[in-house]
């Protein structure tokens, strides 16, 4: 089938559904909550909806570790439900995408629970199941990345069980072609319903190494090298690909943790061994954090930027930016690389700093108001799995202090991203009518919400919505090739877009601190058109300017404003 390449020209909106919207008034988000928000996020002007797992789980990763692939949680609704939500968006021109979670199953499925029946059963190989050593270790050294050893010891069978992530997220055996022909059916399964493709979770690491050796003794994670890029991983990919989507009108989007644009490239590279339409990469994720956010280093936007170029430069003309700053996985971008002090400035500024580039945007729920860390004080509030690992790590192998430790935890739980969406100034910031949500609501929803921010036409809300049409207006946004400017700059980021005789150029400080800016060679203020800013009054077209704080403007040179 000839794909055509819609996702080019679209804002995709993710949506993590527990926290998104409650429409029964039991505390949890849920499909009917969604359905009273489609207009909404239309009118944001959003293309795609992109759902984080809706599928029955025990929720031991909330979602991502999954129990039925066909079917949806009862928490959220059922297939019916899903259906009309589907339908719905079709109606409004708004394609979904379905998270696909493959690496991994919750150990509540029943491919698991019949794994564990037996040598002979035959599911057991659909996981990696292996003896320990002879002194009661565990196969190999590996360690998960939420738990502790990488494998869980089974009585019944004396065998060990692979799990990168939690101990409740087995990992599936990709090299049994049973497994393979498990997902792909999965995959057809949903694509005949009618979905318009997937984001596929950890997706690059579904390849093991052979004989699954040690790996370099590190203290989290240890092992990853053994399966970051695993030795069938473009081969089970193109078989994906191949045997399934290339048969339908889909999209693609795969997690790609610890990836560089060398190694990207012969997955998303255009042509015909092209296996993803584009990639969720997080080195632009790392200006503030040694690999991975728990660990934090302090903010060096020279990193944050040389992350972005990277990947501008080594994508053109051969493959396709996914773009984003935000989603559940990440504390709030406004509390991470913005500041809340100046939380509509730096909101818009970072909005535009991401959204102008090449590739193809995606906003988080709530991202659109800005909405902030909510720094749960005590670790019993917490909820996500990984950050009791975190803390676990800190505390038995690194042995710093509590207060430090929950220092880092408040600023780098994955929770500080899984609060309630703030929708009005209402009891429970208008997310559920039940008496208590099913996780704390940060209490600034009082002067953070939708309601509030619908009604103000220079907020933050109204500003990206403005963004979205300025992307889809200017073709210069969705092909001009990128260049950046002061790439030495610690202050602002600045970039070019150029497509014929059309450029755009982005300016963003990063400070509360005025910075004296000069326009690069080539560009006279005068002559070009401030298309977007964020502030509003007195604003000057001198080349050389003090910026305020964490200013944006964005110029527009050519004949078509
Ligand atoms: C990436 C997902 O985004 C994250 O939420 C999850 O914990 C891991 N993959 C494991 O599925």
């Amino acid at each position: 089938m000839e794909k055509k390449q819609w996702y080019k020209d679209a804002v995709v909106y993710q949506i993590w559904p527990r926290s998104f919207c409650d429409g029964n008034g039991d505390g949890i988000g849920d499909l009917l909550g969604v359905l009273s928000k489609l207009d909404y996020i239309k009118s944001l002007g959003v293309d795609v909806i992109w759902f984080s797992p809706l599928y029955p789980s025990p929720n031991e990763d909330y979602g991502y570790d999954i129990a039925d692939y066909r079917n949806i949680s009862p928490d959220y609704g059922d297939l019916d439900i899903f259906k009309k939500v589907l339908d719905e968006c079709h109606k409004r021109g708004m394609k979904v995408i379905m998270d696909l979670v493959v690496n991994h199953t919750s150990r509540q499925h029943e491919w698991f629970l019949e794994s564990q029946k037996g040598h002979d059963n035959p599911y057991h190989d659909y996981y990696f199941w292996r003896k320990g050593k002879s002194d009661k270790k565990p196969p190999n050294n590996w360690l998960s990345t939420f738990d502790g050893d990488a494998w869980e010891y089974n009585e019944n069978l004396d065998e060990y069980y692979l799990h990168i992530f939690a101990k409740g997220q087995p990992d599936l055996n990709h090299d049994n072609p049973k497994v393979r022909e498990e997902v792909k059916d999965i995959m057809r399964f949903w694509l005949d319903m009618g979905v318009d493709g997937f984001r596929e979770d950890v997706i690059t690491w579904i390849s093991k190494a052979e004989g699954l050796p040690n790996g370099i003794p590190i203290p989290v994670a240890c092992g990853l090298e053994h399966y970051t890029h695993g030795p069938h991983i473009h081969e089970y990919l193109l078989e994906y690909k191949r045997d399934v989507l290339d048969n339908y009108d889909c999209f693609v989007v795969g997690e790609a943790p610890m990836m560089t644009p060398k190694a990207a490239l012969p997955f998303i590279e255009e042509g015909d061994n092209q296996q993803l339409d584009m990639m969720f990469h997080f080195q632009h994720m790392e200006a503030d954090c040694f690999m991975t956010d728990p660990i934090p280093v302090p903010f060096s936007l020279k990193r944050m930027k040389k992350a972005f170029s990277r990947w501008q430069y080594a994508l053109e003309g051969k493959g396709w930016n996914a773009l984003y700053l935000e989603n559940h996985d990440h504390p709030r971008i406004i509390s991470r690389y913005g500041s809340e002090a100046y939380h509509d400035e730096s909101g818009k500024m970072l909005a535009a700093m991401y959204m102008l580039q090449k590739g193809t945007p995606f906003v988080y729920q709530g991202q659109e108001i800005g909405m902030t860390d909510i720094r749960l004080p005590e670790l019993k509030m917490y909820e996500d799995v990984s950050t009791y690992n975190a803390h676990r790590l800190y505390k038995s192998v690194l042995h710093f202090p509590e207060d430090k430790i929950m220092n880092i935890v408040k600023k780098r739980s994955r929770d500080n991203a899984r609060t309630p969406v703030q929708w009005s100034s209402a009891d429970n910031a208008g997310f559920t009518t039940a008496e208590k949500p099913w996780f704390y609501i940060n209490e600034n929803y009082w002067k953070i919400n939708v309601e509030d921010q619908e009604e103000d036409p220079n907020s933050l809300l109204n500003f990206y919505r403005k963004l979205i049409k300025f992307r889809k207006k200017f073709q210069v946004v969705r092909d001009g090739i990128y260049k950046e400017h002061y790439a030495e700059s610690n202050k602002i980021y600045c970039y070019e877009r150029v497509l014929g005789n059309e450029k755009l150029l982005v300016i963003c400080s990063f400070t509360d601190k005025p910075v004296e800016f000069t326009s690069p060679a080539g560009y006279n203020l005068e002559e070009g058109k401030l298309m977007l800013a964020n502030y509003g009054k007195n604003m000057r077209k001198h080349n050389t300017f003090k910026t305020r704080p964490y200013e944006l403007r964005v110029y527009y040179f050519g004949d078509k404003a």
